[in-house]
């Protein structure tokens, strides 16, 4: 072997081994780009993003405070969440408390708007309604007060 050679042969080895290192590099980097086109969250165990959980904030909706339905003003009894689900869609709760009237009224109100407001029928929930407008907004006094009885008169002197 000549000295010649011998020097060629040591940088074909050179070419041949960084060739090799080239193809193994290509390779990996390959893999990886693979795998992660096939699932992209394979790098997430690198990202430190923390997990916040956030608490729903409740607000009841139908929260009763002193006996009062907050939301609609209405008194809380029997009934309550039937008049509201029904009564309060159209038009403020001040309109069905302020109209303080008995059970005979109450049901002529009711056949009135389904008549002319498209209000919908109640079927048995209508005397659940009356009911509770009835006992919890009873018809006001009547306007002139009862005649007294049981007057214990006195005899008035001369
Ligand atoms: C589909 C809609 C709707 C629903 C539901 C509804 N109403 Fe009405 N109501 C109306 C309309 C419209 C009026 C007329 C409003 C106005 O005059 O400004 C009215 C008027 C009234 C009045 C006043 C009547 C008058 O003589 O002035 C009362 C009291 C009343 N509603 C009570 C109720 C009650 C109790 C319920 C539950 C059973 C109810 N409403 C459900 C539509 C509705």
């Amino acid at each position: 072997m000549t000295k010649k050679e011998d020097v060629f042969r040591k940088q074909v080895k050179k070419v041949h081994r960084l060739l090799a290192l080239l193809f193994v590099l290509f390779v990996i980097a390959g893999g990886g780009i693979i795998s992660y086109m096939v699932n992209p969250n394979i790098l997430d165990f690198m990202s430190k993003s923390e997990t916040v959980a956030i608490a729903p904030v409740e607000v009841d909706e139908d929260r009763i405070e002193n006996g009062i339905h907050v939301r609609t003003g209405l008194i809380d009894a029997e009934g309550l969440m039937i008049v509201v689900n029904n009564c309060t869609n159209c038009h403020s709760s001040k309109l069905v408390t302020q109209n303080r009237m008995n059970a005979e009224r109450w049901n002529a109100t009711i056949k009135w708007m389904q008549e002319t407001q498209n209000l919908w029928d109640l079927g048995r929930n209508q005397e659940v309604i009356v009911n509770y407008l009835v006992t919890n907004y009873p018809p006001k006094a009547k306007g002139r007060r009862a005649v007294l009885t049981d007057i214990d008169w006195y005899e008035l002197e001369d």
